[in-house]
């Protein structure tokens, strides 16, 4: 499944803006554990790696950087700077993170627990894992 951005719903005012994540339309999975990623030096390098069952939502809470998302067939790059869109990253995508703006904050919802045995961190097994994917294999 390709990688899309899904408005996140906010509420904003003059007081400021909120935004929350709840039976969110288009999050094709349950929520079971949330990481943050920050303190990110400018040229930080991050992912390089695919997941084998996990999906995932990435939001820019802060500054921005760039989300690459590969399916084994085609490249998507996606700039993230707004904290009311998610870019959902479906499992058997091959992710790189970087460009980080100063003080930039990764926030991410994830379908699973940590289990490193999720992770693809070689291209070509990724590559070989996504041609034999299932059809029906998608969130
Ligand atoms: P990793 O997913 O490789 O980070 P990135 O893709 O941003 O480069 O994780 C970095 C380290 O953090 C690795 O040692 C595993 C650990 N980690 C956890 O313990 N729990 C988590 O939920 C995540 C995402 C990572």
């Amino acid at each position: 499944m390709r990688p899309a951005l899904i408005e996140i719903p906010s509420v904003k005012d003059e007081l400021g803006n909120l935004s929350f994540l709840e039976d969110l339309p288009g999050l094709p999975f349950t929520v079971v554990r949330s990481y943050w990623i920050w303190n990110l030096p400018r040229d930080a390098a991050r992912g390089a790696h695919a997941h084998r069952v996990t999906d995932e939502l990435f939001v820019a809470v802060s500054g921005h950087f760039e989300v690459t998302a590969d399916d084994g067939c085609e490249r998507s790059t996606f700039r993230l700077d707004d904290p009311s869109v998610g870019l959902l990253v479906p499992r058997l995508n091959w992710i790189s993170v970087g460009s980080f703006s100063a003080g930039a904050v990764l926030l991410a919802f994830a379908s699973t627990r940590y289990d490193d045995a999720d992770y693809i961190r070689d291209y070509d097994q990724f590559r070989r894992d996504a041609r034999s994917r299932p059809v029906s294999d998608s969130v």
